[in-house]
C-alpha cells in the first residue's frame, strides 16, 4: 500500500452511497459497483462507516454484532467480494470500529440484563446517588442524562451517546480481549485499516463524580489509561507492524494527547481526527447556537495544530466533511453564488496541509446541505432529540428548523448524487432519506463530462500529493497571519516548496509579499492560470498554489 502520508482516504456512508437492490438503502454491492469511479478519483483507501448488525438507532454506530453484516447492507460473501475487488484496484478497505460502546441489542448487554454478572462487568453499572438520582450529572452527547436506570439491578448504566449505546468497561481485561479478537478477525479477512470511533473516550475515571463545570467530558476525555489501551491493542493485534492504517476519532481532545496518539515512536495510531476547527461557527462553543465562521479563530486553530503536530512528529487526519458535519461548501463556502469556486478553494486548503486528507462522499462533486423544510424529513437521532429539547425550551419551529438546516448531521447523509435521474440515481426504490433537490445540477455524471469540474479538481489534488513530496513531507509555515480574508501558508521539503493562497470570502482582496517570491511557478488554482507577483489581487474564493522545485 501507499505510504499513508501520500495517501488520500475516501469516506463512504453506505446507507446513502449506492443502492444495488432498490430497497431505498445503500448497500455493499452498491459500493463494489462504484469502485472504478473511486479509482478514477485516485484515492487509496476507502473508510466505510459501520455496516455491522445493528438496530440502526444511530445508523450502525450501535453495533449488535461486530463479526456480521447487517442484512440491510448485504452478506459476508458480498463484503469479501468487495475487499477482493478493492484489492484488485489497489484500494484498501478500512472498517469503522465502534469500541466505546455497543448496542443494547448486543448479546453481551442482553446477557448482562438477564443477570449474567460476567457480562454485566462488560458495561459500566453504578449505584445512583443516595436520593436515587443518577450517579453523576454527566450529559449524553445526544442530549439528556448519560445514565439509564435499570430497576432489576437498582443501578444505572452509562451511555455517553444514545441510551441504546451502552459504554463498555475497558477496565475489564475480558472486554479488551474480545475487542482484540474482533480486530484480528477482520485483519484476516484482508481489511487494511481501522477508524476507531470516539476512541479517546474509552478510559473512564476511577471515581465517578459530578462535573461542576460542564457536561462531564473533561472527566472522561483522553482518560488516564487511554495510551496504555491503545498500545496494548496495537501490539496484541500487530496493527503497526503489519502496516495497518489506523485513525482515531478524538472528541474534544488536546494537541498534547494527539502527539502521543500519533507519534510513530509511541505505536498507538497512524493519525488522529480532531474537531476544533469545526467549532468556529458554534456560538459560545454550543453546537446548537449559530454564528458565522470566526475566521481568525479558524486560522489560529489550524495553525496551532499544523505547527504543533509537526514539532512533535505527530500526524493529522485533515478534513472538512464527514457523516456528522454539515457540507463544507454550504458552511464556509457559498453554494449559491460561488459553488465551484468555493468548493475548489476549500479543497485546496485541506489537501495542501500537512496531514492525510479525507474526502467524504459527494464532497468531490460539491454536494451541499440538505435544505430540508420539515422536521419529518430528518432521520438522525441527534437531530430529533435536539428538536424536542429546543421545543421544550420554547424555541419556535421556524428557528429550530433553521438551526437544523445549518447543523444537522443529516446534511451530509442525503443520497449520493450520481446523475439527474429520479433520486439522483441513488435508488429506484424509496430512499430512506430525501435527496437534496439540486441533484439536477450537482451530480457525478455531469462532473465527469466537464474537464473543469470539481471532481477533476479533486482528482488533480490527489495526484499532486503523489507527485510532489513536499505536500506529504514538507514543513508548514503560515503566511499573512494577520490577513482578515486570506488563509495562506508555505510548505518546504528539501529543494521543493509551495505557496498556497486562499481567499475565504466572496469579495476581492489582495496580498502583498515583501518582494516577488523567486522561482515559483503556477501549479493549480480555481480561476485562470497566472504567475506569482509581489502583489496579488484575489478574486472571490480564489485559490492559488505556486511551486518551486
Ligand atoms: C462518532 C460517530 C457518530 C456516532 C458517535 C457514536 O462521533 O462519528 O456518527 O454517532 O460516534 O458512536
Amino acid at each position: 500500500m501507499q505510504d499513508f502520508k501520500k495517501s488520500c482516504i475516501y469516506q463512504i456512508y453506505p446507507k446513502s452511497f449506492n443502492d444495488s437492490d432498490h430497497d431505498g438503502l445503500g448497500d455493499i454491492m452498491g459500493i463494489t459497483k462504484k469502485l472504478d469511479y473511486l479509482k478514477l478519483l485516485g484515492i487509496d483507501y476507502i473508510w466505510s462507516t459501520p455496516f455491522f448488525t445493528s438496530p440502526q438507532n444511530d445508523n450502525g454506530y450501535d453495533v449488535a454484532d461486530y463479526r456480521n453484516i447487517d442484512p440491510i447492507y448485504g452478506t459476508m460473501e458480498q463484503l469479501e467480494n468487495l475487499i477482493h475487488e478493492a484489492q484488485k484496484r489497489e484500494l484498501g478497505l478500512m472498517l469503522d470500529m465502534v469500541f466505546n460502546h455497543t448496542s443494547t441489542e448486543h448479546e453481551w448487554f442482553k446477557k448482562a440484563m438477564a443477570g449474567d454478572l460476567y457480562y454485566k462487568d462488560f458495561y459500566i453499572f453504578k449505584d445512583g446517588k443516595p436520593d436515587g438520582s443518577a450517579p453523576t450529572n454527566w450529559q449524553s452527547k445526544f442530549g439528556g442524562s448519560a445514565w439509564e436506570y435499570i430497576p432489576v439491578y437498582n443501578q444505572y448504566y452509562l451511555h455517553l451517546f444514545d441510551q441504546t449505546q451502552a459504554d463498555l468497561n475497558w477496565e475489564n481485561p475480558n472486554v479488551r480481549k474480545e475487542l482484540k479478537e474482533i480486530l484480528k478477525f477482520w485483519i484476516e479477512k484482508g481489511i487494511k485499516g481501522f477508524r476507531f470511533d470516539v476512541i479517546n473516550l474509552i478510559s473512564k475515571p476511577e471515581i465517578y463524580e459530578d462535573d461542576l463545570e460542564g457536561d462531564g467530558r473533561r472527566l472522561y476525555t483522553d482518560g488516564h489509561k487511554i495510551h496504555e489501551y491503545l498500545k496494548e491493542i496495537n501490539q496484541d493485534c500487530g496493527l503497526y507492524d503489519n502496516g495497518m492504517l489506523t485513525v482515531g476519532e478524538m472528541s474534544s481532545t488536546t494537541l498534547e494527547h494527539c502527539l502521543r496518539y500519533s507519534n510513530p515512536k509511541e505505536k498507538e495510531l497512524s493519525m488522529c481526527f480532531n474537531f476544533h476547527h469545526l467549532k468556529v461557527d458554534y456560538k459560545n462553543q454550543q453546537k446548537w447556537e449559530l454564528q458565522d465562521c470566526d475566521f481568525k479563530n479558524l486560522k489560529d486553530i489550524l495553525n496551532h495544530w499544523q505547527i504543533g503536530m509537526e514539532k512533535g512528529d505527530g500526524w493529522n487526519a485533515v478534513f472538512w466533511c464527514n457523516h456528522d458535519q454539515p457540507r463544507i461548501v454550504s458552511r464556509f463556502g457559498d453554494d449559491k453564488n460561488y459553488h465551484q469556486e468555493s468548493a475548489k478553494m476549500l479543497a485546496t486548503m485541506i489537501h495542501f496541509l500537512r496531514g492525510t486528507p479525507y474526502v467524504f462522499q459527494g464532497e468531490e462533486i460539491g454536494m451541499t446541505n440538505a435544505y430540508f423544510e420539515q422536521i419529518d424529513q430528518y432521520r438522525d437521532v441527534e437531530s430529533l432529540n435536539i428538536y424536542h429539547i429546543l421545543k421544550k425550551q420554547g424555541k419556535s419551529e421556524r428557528d429550530i428548523l433553521h438551526i437544523l438546516n445549518e447543523r444537522s448531521r443529516d446534511n451530509s447523509r442525503t443520497p449520493m448524487q450520481w446523475n439527474d435521474s429520479i433520486n439522483a440515481g441513488f435508488t429506484q426504490g424509496n430512499p430512506w432519506i430525501g435527496t437534496t433537490l439540486n441533484y439536477l445540477e450537482i451530480n457525478v455524471e455531469k462532473n465527469l463530462q466537464e474537464a473543469n469540474s470539481i471532481f477533476f479538481y479533486y482528482q488533480r489534488l490527489i495526484q499532486l500529493r503523489k507527485e510532489l513530496d513536499c505536500i506529504a513531507y514538507g514543513s508548514y509555515n503560515p503566511l499573512f497571519d494577520e490577513h482578515k480574508a486570506v488563509f495562506a501558508y508555505q510548505r518546504c521539503y528539501k529543494d521543493e516548496s509551495l505557496i498556497v493562497v486562499n481567499n475565504f470570502y466572496g469579495e476581492e482582496t489582495f496580498v502583498e509579499f515583501d518582494e516577488v517570491p523567486d522561482g515559483y511557478h503556477y501549479l493549480i488554482g480555481n480561476y485562470e492560470e497566472r504567475s506569482i507577483e509581489q502583489s496579488i489581487i484575489l478574486k472571490p474564493y480564489e485559490t492559488l498554489v505556486f511551486v518551486k522545485r
